[in-house]
């Protein structure tokens, strides 16, 4: 896969890549929302339209250039996301939720601007949809990879979600530790695949662990490929 060599693994594949944050509205200016800038899905993106796919990026909002000859659609909401991704999930052979999804919104999204007042203010949230646990429920013929961004008990906390997702590999990195954390060019990546076996990445650049992870898909694919 880096060898100069024209490598094109994943012709005539589908690629769904999320990516970025979402925003979850409170009122017509304010919104709640988290610190991923969406290079790592990017970069996942480009990887696999190298690799030969035909790659759809669903993107929370970002300030990132998409890469050409990769189909687009930018969404706000978690609820956004996810009709999205369900849009084109039959058709797909790889989704790869690299997505930093809000788990919670504000339960009433406010009409008008809302005003400060004396005191304290609490907002009631509500859980959003787990996108990628609803793949996993309805998946059929796809390889689900999802991402866990965690500060502590990478492990014991990715294993739970490859579980509890019934994703097929779980990307998972230590947000704490440096070279690893929201917004660099590189990153330190362990992947957890179903059978039990996990691979630990050393410092790299997202482009490279991308390609990592959509190689170790590739390995793992089987029947699906
Ligand atoms: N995910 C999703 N929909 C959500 C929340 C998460 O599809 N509403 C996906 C993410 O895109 C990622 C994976 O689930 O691929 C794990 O996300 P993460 O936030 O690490 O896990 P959660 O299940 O949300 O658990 P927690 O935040 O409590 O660790
Ligand atoms: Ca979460």
């Amino acid at each position: 896969y880096f060898s100069g060599q024209k490598n094109t693994p994943l012709l005539g594949k589908k690629v769904i890549v999320t990516a970025g944050p979402t925003r979850e509205a409170v009122d017509p200016v304010r919104f709640f929302t988290n610190h991923s800038t969406g290079k790592m899905g990017y970069a996942v993106a480009e990887a696999a339209r190298d690799l030969g796919a035909d790659v759809t990026l669903i993107s929370g909002p970002v300030n990132l250039e998409p890469p050409a000859g990769v189909n687009v659609i930018n969404v706000e909401s978690a609820k956004d996301m996810f009709d999205a991704v369900i849009e084109s999930y039959d058709g797909a052979d790889i989704v790869v939720k690299t997505a930093a999804v809000a788990d919670y919104r504000p339960k009433r999204i406010h009409d008008s601007k809302m005003k400060k007042q004396d005191g304290e203010l609490s907002l009631e949230l509500e859980r959003t949809i787990d996108i990628l646990k609803t793949l996993g429920e309805q998946k059929a013929h796809q390889f689900l990879i999802g991402f866990a961004a965690e500060t502590n008990d990478v492990t014991t906390y990715a294993k739970r979600k490859l579980e509890s997702k019934n994703a097929d590999m779980i990307v998972a990195n230590n947000v704490k530790q440096a070279g690893a954390g929201f917004g660099g060019d590189t990153n330190i990546i362990t992947v957890f695949h179903r059978d039990g076996t996990t691979r630990e990445y050393d410092l790299m650049s997202k482009r490279d662990a991308a390609v990592h992870i959509l190689k170790e898909a590739i390995e793992r694919m089987g029947d699906k490929a």
